[in-house]
């Protein structure tokens, strides 16, 4: 029996088509403007990479160990890749494979894939709009680098969301940490729900992320991390607290955030939107790591970055009541019910001047056509029938935003648009 074909997007993706797209351009080109105004240049990268490349980021997290789509391609040898799950991998990988000079200061808008179980904001395929700056532990990147994705939220007019920062130690203090969490954990290990009972050993620090309540109330006095970083770590945590008070960004601090990858060393963050379910709230979150560069085979190189998902900023707005201004839309309409010449000359001398303007097609009639135009969205109809082309004049009728109808020269229409668009 042949499988069901399914002509659907596949489970837990989706399409989005204009005008709701606006939002997504709206959001790339807010980001853009903010990211680039401190330095930051746009990678474009694979959308999938050799699997090694995103086991890097995680073997004992979910990312990597469940929800990673992977395959074998048609080489000979078949090579195992896998596509993107997020985007901190692979502008790792791209640097070093290119080192481009230091500090490196790099941003994308990319898709990425995980396995997940689909529901509310969580998605198959989500699109992260996120930075990476490689080549300093100065911890007043730090505050770049959060500042930056609280400006973003800012400038697209979130107000409800909230920062929380943590520090999760490197190479020197962390492992002591782990080890006395451990201890700690399989102590009362009977307490912890199914799933952590039985990794603990493997990864301790995620069972401080669980929200069950019995593993909440086993771990309500573990160990800190942040009351036992190293003499370096806690000058860098208090300079990044320092920083983010000096730069009016407001925040929390979280002992208990620990990321999903396994990368990160010293400043975590997390923003929430307040509007959203807990469940999906996180709309964006980073950190520093270490030693990502080195395990990709680069020169030892510390780095820091965020991703922050497109849908769920999206989610967020509608949830605050926050418009995005469509940018897309026509502004023009060409009505020809002379033969069409009108229709193919002036929507392209418009177009040249910078107007967004649309025809309808076939010969329609007026009517059919008038409707295309208002359908379009179209603030203005410029109307050519037998007798204005035979004058050679444009009836401009003004479908949205008011004004009367006027007549103008065909020579002089598209200043006439122009002053009419405000331009
Ligand atoms: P992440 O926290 O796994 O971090 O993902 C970043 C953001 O992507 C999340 O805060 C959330 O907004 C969005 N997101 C993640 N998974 C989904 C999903 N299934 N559906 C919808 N949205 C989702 C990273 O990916 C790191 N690479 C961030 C980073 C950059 N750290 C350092 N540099």
């Amino acid at each position: 029996m042949p499988e069901p074909v399914s002509f659907q997007a596949p489970k837990g993706t989706f399409d989005v088509l204009a005008p709701e797209s606006g939002a997504y351009e709206r959001l790339i080109a807010v980001f853009a403007t903010v990211v680039e105004r401190a330095g930051y240049g746009l990678v474009v990268s694979p959308m999938f990479e050799d699997f090694a490349v995103f086991q890097r980021v995680g073997e004992t997290t979910d990312v990597v160990r469940k929800e990673m789509y992977d395959f074998y391609d048609k080489g000979d040898p078949p090579r195992h890749l896998a596509l993107r799950p997020e985007g901190t991998a692979s502008v790792v990988r791209a640097f070093v494979e290119h080192r481009p000079p230091l500090p490196f200061k790099a941003w994308y808008a990319a898709p990425s894939f995980r396995y997940e179980a689909p529901q509310a904001g969580r998605f198959r395929q989500h699109h992260q709009l996120g930075i990476e700056a490689l080549g300093t532990e100065d911890p007043d990147l730090d505050v770049e680098v959060i500042g930056l994705l609280a400006a973003f939220y800012a400038e697209v007019g979130l107000r409800r969301v909230t920062c929380r920062i943590n520090s999760l130690g490197d190479d020197e203090c962390r492992p002591a940490y782990r080890a006395e969490l451990t201890a700690f954990l399989e102590a009362r290990a009977d307490q912890l729900c199914d799933e952590h009972r039985t990794r603990i050993r493997e990864n301790p620090l995620r069972v401080l992320d669980c929200k069950r309540p019995e593993c909440l109330a086993a771990t309500a006095d573990a160990p800190r991390q942040i009351d036992r970083l190293c003499g370096p770590c806690a000058a860098a945590y208090a300079r990044v607290k320092e920083g983010l008070r000096a730069t009016g960004v407001t925040f929390s601090e979280d002992p208990r955030l620990v990321r999903g990858l396994d990368y990160y060393t010293r400043t975590t963050f997390e923003f929430a939107a307040e509007a959203l379910a807990s469940a999906q709230n996180a709309v964006g979150g980073g950190g520093r790591y270490g030693g990502l560069a080195e395990s990709l085979g680069g020169p030892p190189t510390p780095g820091i970055g965020f991703g922050c998902g497109m849908e769920r900023v999206l989610l967020a707005c509608g949830a605050e009541g926050v418009e995005l201004a469509w940018s897309v839309g026509v502004e023009a309409f060409v009505v020809d019910t002379a033969g069409g010449a009108a229709a193919r000359d002036l929507t392209r001398e418009l177009r040249a001047a910078g107007i967004r303007a649309d025809r309808a097609w076939d010969g329609r009639s007026f009517k059919a056509q008038f409707r295309a135009a208002d359908r379009s969205g179209a603030r203005l109809a410029l109307v050519v029938g037998p007798d204005e082309a035979e004058r050679r004049v444009v009836a401009v009728k003004p479908l949205r935003g008011g004004g009367g109808q006027s007549e103008v020269a065909r020579d002089g229409v598209i200043d006439h648009v122009r002053e009419l668009l405000g331009r």
